[in-house]
């Protein structure tokens, strides 16, 4: 297990465009792996590969939603989940607001408008097919994370006004931390 270097907004990899993932193999659960060690220790809930400069079609994801849904507080419940070759099939019409935010876009948060519910088709690690409606958190973090496979990031879903704020408070909380490591 290997902790990896979450590239950064403006890093040019990250507009790239993934490719699909020929082979599931052991050299691709090695990578899942240190996704998983490298997500958690961010931390966060989701990490798209090319997030780690791995241009391929490959996520993973952990909602760590609390144990108990009543208690923010209560101890969280890991339920990591693998996502290769990722496809939506349909979408419903209906957008809701999500606060997101991204581990290439440190510490900014803004709202998204997705649809609510998709249906979705994918690979596991073991190469095994899934096709399944999802809604909720999980539909919300996965659309993000594919959005991550076309070279797209949440803040490109604002409008420019909104964007420049955001991409200005990434620039001054940079500053602080540089000023405060010197
Ligand atoms: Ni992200």
């Amino acid at each position: 297990m290997a902790l990896l270097r979450i590239l950064e907004t403006p890093d040019p990899v990250l507009r790239q465009i993934s490719t699909p993932v020929e082979k599931v193999d052991d050299e691709l659960r090695t990578l899942i792996e240190d996704m998983f060690e490298t997500m958690y220790d961010a931390p966060g809930i989701g990490l798209a590969a090319v997030q780690v400069g791995v241009p391929k079609r490959l996520l993973v994801m952990d909602l760590q939603e609390p144990e108990n849904p009543d208690d923010p507080e209560s101890p969280p419940v890991k339920e990591p989940r693998v996502f290769i070759n990722p496809e939506i099939l349909s979408h419903s019409d209906h957008d809701v607001p999500y606060t997101e935010g991204c581990l290439s876009v440190p510490d900014q948060y803004a709202e998204v408008m997705r649809p609510d519910r998709i249906r979705a088709r994918w690979l596991d690690e073991q190469g095994e097919s899934h096709e399944e409606d999802l809604d909720g958190l999980l539909a919300v973090c996965l659309q993000h994370e594919m959005d991550h496979l076309e070279g797209v990031l949440f803040i490109d879903h604002l409008s420019k006004l909104k964007r420049d704020m955001v991409l200005k408070k990434l620039a001054k909380t940079r500053k602080e931390r540089g000023l405060r490591a010197a």
